[in-house]
């Protein structure tokens, strides 16, 4: 089977791992902090906090942007669990924004008029989760000016979009978002097995965060509200969560980060071969953003189901069967029976359903080699073009 997505580990990493095994420091050591420096200084970030995963990220996130009961989150329905889940470990309120039919991402333009009535309403999101869905930014600079009229914080989950750029600089370089976090989890552009990230500029924001990520304690004295009584002292100021990452995790991380360039690079090169390869299929290819260059975590054509006879599970199947480890990104989260629990229903968000009838992701990594690519497309275009309606 050709997965959808795979890790690329070579010796490097694991020699660095073996380094900090053999090393005085498993856990909580300086590995990390080297590892959040170099995110940093690629990502033209001031702070980098590193956590266990991008989910705790996404919380301390939100808990840092001061979210909480009574307060809302609004995010996109096309996206991972975690997005919208982050808002409602704070006790807040969870809502959605519809997306973009041509990018896939939340639309700026809905979003616009959703905060219009909202306002209308009295009835303002806190935050909004703007996710880089498959890699590319939505529309941030439409987004950001929305966060100065409407007073909400921006965070953007680029958990795909490690090494991706928007307006010409990094993302995570805190241009337009307040905190932008990151996922290393091995389907992802790096990996540090588990492994997340908050980048933030704001200095309050990365002290607040590297706190809540271990028990809300400090040692600084400054943070302290009554003078430290020794070296051993330390003081619980809030309520935080042991979501730290380990020193093994952090030197796979930075050997990752060594590589970032040519796994960009690779799956630039696919996706334009794919989108190449697959040009004369009735099948609706990924969109540019405008200003976004995409670090391509995802490729994902949509089968166009007013041209092709079989329905989207009968084609993923048949793929399946074929040895393509296809997937599909995302259900959409509002359909989940959690959140219908919540009361939200089928047709709320009716570009983001009807995204999900048709989505397929192909495999997209960068050990993926010309001849599966085209093995890929091959099995594809079999299966659409027997089933295409003349
Ligand atoms: C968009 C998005 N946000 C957040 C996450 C959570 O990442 P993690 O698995 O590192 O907690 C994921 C994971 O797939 C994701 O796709």
């Amino acid at each position: 089977m050709i997965p959808y997505a795979r890790q690329s580990i070579d010796q490097a990493d694991i020699d660095a791992v073996v380094a900090v095994l053999q090393s005085d420091w498993l856990t909580q050591g300086p590995t990390i902090e080297r590892f959040e420096q170099a995110m940093a200084a690629r990502c033209e970030a001031g702070h980098g906090v590193a956590v266990c995963n991008a989910t705790a990220a996404l919380h301390i996130a939100c808990l840092a942007a001061g979210l909480g009961p009574g307060d809302l989150l609004w995010t996109t329905p096309n996206t991972f669990l975690a997005s919208a889940n982050c808002g409602r470990y704070c006790g807040a309120d969870v809502d959605f924004v519809d997306i973009d039919p041509h990018t896939w991402n939340m639309d700026a333009r809905a979003l616009a008029d959703k905060l219009e009535a909202a306002e209308r309403m009295g009835r303002l999101p806190k935050v909004v989760v703007a996710v880089a869905f498959s890699g590319q930014s939505c529309d941030m600079r439409a987004m950001a000016q929305l966060a100065q009229r409407y007073g909400f914080v921006l965070i953007e989950d680029a958990a795909h979009a490690v090494g991706a750029y928007y307006a010409g600089r990094p993302v995570g370089c805190g241009e337009f978002a307040a905190m932008t976090i990151f996922s290393f989890h091995p389907v992802k552009i790096i990996t540090s097995a588990e492994g997340g990230m908050v980048m933030t500029n704001n200095p309050q924001l990365a002290n607040r965060l590297r706190r809540l990520r271990s028990h809300g304690m400090t040692r600084d004295p400054a943070q302290m509200t009554e003078p430290s009584q020794s070296f051993w002292y330390y003081q619980q100021i809030e309520l935080g969560f042991n979501y730290r990452i380990t020193d093994l995790q952090a030197a796979l991380g930075l050997s990752q980060l060594d590589k970032l360039d040519g796994f960009l690079a690779r799956r630039q090169q696919l996706a334009a071969r794919y989108d190449r390869l697959l040009a004369d299929l009735p099948v609706t290819l990924p969109q540019a953003q405008d200003q976004a260059q995409s670090s391509w975590h995802l490729y994902v054509v949509r089968l166009q189901s007013n041209r092709i006879r079989r329905s989207r599970a009968a084609v993923f199947e048949a793929l399946r069967e074929a040895g393509v480890g296809v997937n599909v990104h995302y259900i959409p989260v509002h359909l989940q029976p959690y959140y219908r629990d919540l009361g939200f229903a089928a047709g709320d968000f009716p570009e983001a359903e009807r995204y999900y009838a048709e989505a397929i992701s192909l495999p997209m990594f960068p050990a993926l080699d010309d001849k599966q690519q085209e093995y890929v497309v091959e099995q594809l275009r079999q299966l659409v073009l027997e089933h295409v309606e003349s």
